[in-house]
């Protein structure tokens, strides 16, 4: 079995080979990523020198260069985390969240078309769904929710799902998608919320809060959107969407304390700033087609998912601090100053 993990530099993606190592140690992993600013191949270490592990870099969007890739490598599954993925710089610049996360998936597609494939999994968010009402605790995002997009990012990653689900009728291809909440854990880059704060904090300036940190995301813990994944690989229907999410709701300024609470830092550090442009107001997956189907259910509380993701920016300083000290520099200024 060889698996071309796309975008397995990033957070997400290298979570997920760390996974695969572990759970099957057989299988052949090849890595493509770009390595824009959010992919980091320092991550990527404790597997580089094995001898089922293969990185290349490459752009998903440059349909050369991912033939030449497909058929020298000719993978047995195609799991796409390749992407723009944050909603602020979406707000920035739209047009490379359309050339990766539309045009790159396509190329993908194309590929897979090409050069056959047994399974395309496509990784997607729950913000396709759009959001959901504060004063409607009762409402969820089930996999029949219409596609009802907010922001540049959200858009492009619906449009890819769009895209997914067409080649899967019209080519009848093995596609499987899965629209998961938000993430957090180890190697997440400090431009998100959860590092974001923690960074914040441990260096002793202000935690900027949007609005009046009120809006409200689920939180699942990112080793079990891994195993969610390796699931639908093994076992999902092809031609289905499956939402993948926890039921760990929670307002953003409560994620902020319990930082704080943890860190041991005071509460004068939050500032509230002005609030994200289109800003969704609540996310919440109701993931019980995935627990039915496949009998997936989440293992990390969140008690004890953010305390070991604290742990884990506490121990590997030298991992963001880098980030930090970079590119990310200019665009904190450009993000923050003035807000
Ligand atoms: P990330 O930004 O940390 O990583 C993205 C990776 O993709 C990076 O390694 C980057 O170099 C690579 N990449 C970007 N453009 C590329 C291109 N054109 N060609 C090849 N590689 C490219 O993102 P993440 O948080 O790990 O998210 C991974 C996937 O999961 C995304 O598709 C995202 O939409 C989805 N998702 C994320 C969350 C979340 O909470 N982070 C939740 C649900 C779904
Ligand atoms: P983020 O981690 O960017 O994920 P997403 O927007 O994809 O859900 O943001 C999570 C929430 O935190 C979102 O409501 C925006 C808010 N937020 C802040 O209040 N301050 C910040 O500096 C950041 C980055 C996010």
């Amino acid at each position: 079995m060889k698996i071309l993990v796309t975008g397995g530099a990033g957070f997400i993606g290298s979570n997920f080979i760390f996974h695969m190592r572990e759970k099957h140690p057989a299988y052949e992993l090849v890595c493509l990523d770009k390595l824009t600013y959010a992919g980091n191949l320092e991550t990527l270490a404790p597997v580089m020198e094995e001898p089922n592990f293969r990185f290349i870099r490459a752009d998903i969007a440059d349909r050369e260069a991912v033939y030449s890739i497909f058929a020298a490598e000719q993978p047995d599954v195609v799991v796409n985390f390749a992407a723009e993925s944050h909603v602020d710089r979406s707000i920035e610049n739209p047009a490379v969240f359309l050339e990766t996360n539309v045009m790159g998936t396509q190329v993908l597609l194309d590929a897979c078309r090409k050069y056959g494939i047994g399974r395309y999994h496509q990784v997607s968010t729950d913000e396709v769904y759009g959001d959901l009402p504060l004063d409607r605790p009762d409402l969820f995002f089930t996999e029949q929710t219409p596609l009802h997009t907010s922001s540049p990012y959200s858009a492009s990653k619906a449009a890819a799902d769009l895209l997914c689900s067409a080649y899967q009728r019209t080519y009848n291809m093995p596609i499987t998608i899965s629209r998961c909440s938000n993430n957090y854990g180890p190697y997440q880059f400090p431009e998100k919320l959860i590092p974001l704060m923690i960074a914040n904090a441990l260096a002793d300036k202000p935690l900027p809060v949007y609005g009046e940190g009120l809006n409200v995301r689920d939180w699942l813990y990112v080793e079990d959107h891994c195993a969610a994944i390796d699931l639908i690989l093994e076992r999902g229907q092809v031609g289905q969407v499956y939402n993948i999410g926890g039921h760990n709701e929670m307002k953003n300024i409560d994620i902020v304390r319990r930082i704080l609470a943890i860190l041991g830092k005071p509460e004068s550090l939050i500032t509230y700033v002005t609030d994200r442009k289109g800003h969704d107001m609540r996310y919440a997956i109701d993931p019980s087609f995935i627990h039915r189907e496949l009998g997936w259910l989440p293992e990390t509380r969140f008690d004890e998912g953010i305390q070991k993701t604290v742990q884990w920016y506490l121990d590997n300083r030298a991992w963001w601090e880098r980030i930090v000290d970079g590119e990310y520099q200019g665009y904190y200024e450009r993000m923050y100053a003035n807000r």
